[in-house]
């Protein structure tokens, strides 16, 4: 396993206008790579890509040929990335009496824009190495109510990206290796900063810090929540099912006491 952060490669930040996606450009370049940031068209990609030194890529990863136009203007600028940092989300969708527009618009960018960015990127990638990271969420792993098409997109994402991991892991030739980064609450787009949170800054040094490891599993806590609090929730979530529960019983009235004293 090599670090793809490297000085003169070239790194691909999707959702690099705001949060997490920005401050990772500004990492990067930071550490001398090529940055590319891709988002939607606006004065917060602008200003971004601006602050990063980095090329800036308008796309609209709902829309399908959103993740080939943003490879056509990636290859042509700067060439092949040696790091591809899947990370734009849309949070459309909230509840289950949301318009199905929205659904299928939060899928398009949270899993499926991904998804066809990894098959389209994988064979420039397979040249000279290099690594994925997807940003997932807890959110796919724990199942919180309250806005179930995310979660759900979220877990699709997981799930993929573990079995990318898996099939690239056998491939012959210089190894790209798949990541999922698992930002816990992280103060991000105009949100005002709230004790608790982590800063976008801070899930950009564990990133870092985990693709040096090697690690697939990128998992952040926060200042609420710490690393043997999202273990223990992450193990209830599956007693779930190996224990024949109520689904999400961490809320469910008759469990989640036993829940919030198995998770603490
Ligand atoms: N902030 C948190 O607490 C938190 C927690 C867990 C996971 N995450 C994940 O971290 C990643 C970064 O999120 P963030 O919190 O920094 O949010 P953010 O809103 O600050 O950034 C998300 C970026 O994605 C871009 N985007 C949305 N729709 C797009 C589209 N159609 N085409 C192109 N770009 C689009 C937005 O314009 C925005 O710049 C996301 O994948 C999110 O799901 C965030």
């Amino acid at each position: 396993m090599t670090d793809p952060v490297k000085p003169g490669a070239v790194a691909l930040i999707t959702g690099a206008a705001s949060g997490i996606g920005r401050a990772a450009a500004l990492a990067l370049a930071s550490k001398g790579m090529r940055v590319a940031l891709a988002d939607l068209p606006g004065e917060k990609l602008d200003s971004a890509a601006k602050e990063a030194g980095g090329l800036k890529i308008e796309v609209d990863l709902s829309r399908p040929g959103g993740a080939a136009a943003m490879r056509a203007a990636l290859l042509q600028a700067l060439g092949a990335p040696a790091l591809l940092m899947n990370n734009a989300a849309s949070r459309a969708g909230r509840g289950f009496d949301a318009a199905p527009e929205e659904w299928r618009a939060a899928f398009e960018v949270n899993f499926w824009a991904v998804a066809e960015a990894c098959r389209i990127f994988l064979p420039d990638m397979a040249e000279a190495g290099g690594a994925i990271v997807n940003t997932g969420s807890k959110q796919g792993i724990t199942n919180p109510p309250g806005h179930p098409i995310y979660n759900a997109a979220k877990a699709a994402l997981k799930s993929w990206t573990e079995g990318l991991e898996h099939e690239l892991r056998g491939r012959p030739g210089p190894r790209v290796s798949a990541h999922l980064l698992i930002p816990g609450w992280t103060t991000t787009g105009d949100a005002a900063h709230r004790p608790g949170a982590w800063l976008p800054e801070q899930v950009v040094d564990r990133m870092l810090a985990g693709l040096a490891a090697g690690d697939f599993y990128i998992l952040c806590p926060d200042d609420e929540t710490t690393e043997e609090m999202d273990r223990k929730r992450i193990l209830w979530a599956a007693g779930d099912v190996a224990e024949n529960r109520p689904p999400l019983s961490r809320w469910h009235p008759d469990w989640k006491e036993r829940a919030a004293a198995s998770c603490s």
